[in-house]
């Protein structure tokens, strides 16, 4: 739920998402979409860590491809009784935990184990202390491990759809925040307008345009618009920011990277070397002791 009238309900789109949309394939994609970016068949014998799990649908996918132990978590409550939710169609595993948190509290990210694998796909940006956040992200990726993220990319300027760049998302949503349910539903049907108009207009069908959106994460295009004209706080970097923080600052290995020209997410995936010792650094020493360079992906 909202700290403040001007944030966004993420939790509230999930329930909605849920609700309305979910079917078993989308499962099924967001589970071949991140085992391929990962670059693994499977995740038996590794530990994942979802932070800001929202839906709970890639927690669900991580525990599916056989994570040995999975740890979801969320700053908005709606979005853990989302993850709950999946985690209950699951079986209620006791490998997998879901809890309220944020990734800000250092108290709470002091107590969780570092894992093999930390993801948290669009989340970072959202949390209104994004450097912060991909910092404290990226204390629990044990030696040997990946970090997975997605962060909104930076444009001065998007030719593509006239808006102004970055900054002009950042106003239009801080507009969207500030006003009644009625005019936010006005500005989300406006851009699905224009969506529907582009498909039209390059003659291609909007059903299936919007049928297809699905294979994009097994998300829903409708659900994702709303996130994107709503979801706020918003930050964003470049590939270039992103690689020179990870990198330079958190000594961590640029894997993987997908990138994008519009004002979408860049994808990373990044490796903590075995042999950069993290204990010192990981806000758990002391809590955990020494960490161990275990459980890699091979
Ligand atoms: C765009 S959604 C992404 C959800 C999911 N990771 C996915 O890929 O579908 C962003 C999520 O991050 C959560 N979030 C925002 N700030 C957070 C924070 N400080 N700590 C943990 N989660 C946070 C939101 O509540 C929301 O559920």
């Amino acid at each position: 739920m909202p700290k403040s009238a001007e944030e966004f309900s993420f939790g509230r789109n999930w329930s909605n998402f849920l609700r309305h949309s979910l079917q078993a394939d989308q499962i099924e994609i967001a589970k071949a979409q991140t085992a391929r970016f990962l670059g693994l068949t499977g995740l038996e014998g590794l530990t994942f860590i979802d932070i800001g799990c929202g839906s709970g649908i890639f927690s669900h996918a991580a525990h599916a491809l056989g994570a040995a132990e999975v740890i979801s978590f969320d700053v908005d409550p709606l979005s853990v009784r989302c993850c709950e939710h999946m985690r209950e169609q699951a079986g209620c595993p006791e490998n997998w935990r879901v809890f309220h948190g944020s990734v800000l509290d250092r108290d709470i990210i002091s107590r969780l184990p570092p894992a093999d694998i930390v993801y948290s796909w669009g989340v970072l940006h959202h949390t209104g202390a994004m450097w912060n956040a991909i910092r404290n992200a990226a204390g629990l990726v044990k030696p040997g491990g990946r970090f997975f993220i997605s962060i909104y990319n930076r444009l001065e300027y998007d030719t593509m759809r006239q808006y102004r760049g970055s900054h002009g998302w950042l106003r239009l949503k801080r507009i969207y925040n500030r006003n009644p349910a009625i005019v936010k539903r006005a500005m989300e049907c406006w851009f699905a307008a224009k969506d529907l108009a582009a498909f039209l207009v390059t003659l291609r069908n909007p059903f299936r345009e919007i049928r297809r959106y699905r294979g994009k994460r097994g998300m829903s295009w409708w659900y994702d618009l709303v996130d994107w004209v709503g979801g706020y706080p918003y930050e964003f970097a470049s590939s270039g920011e992103m690689f020179s923080f990870c990198h330079g600052e958190l000594g961590l290995q640029l894997e993987r990277l997908h990138s994008t020209s519009s004002l979408g997410c860049n994808e990373f995936l990044f490796l903590r070397p075995r042999d950069v010792e993290t204990a010192a650094e990981h806000p758990a020493a002391g809590v955990f002791g020494r960490q161990e360079a275990g459980g890699a992906i091979s």
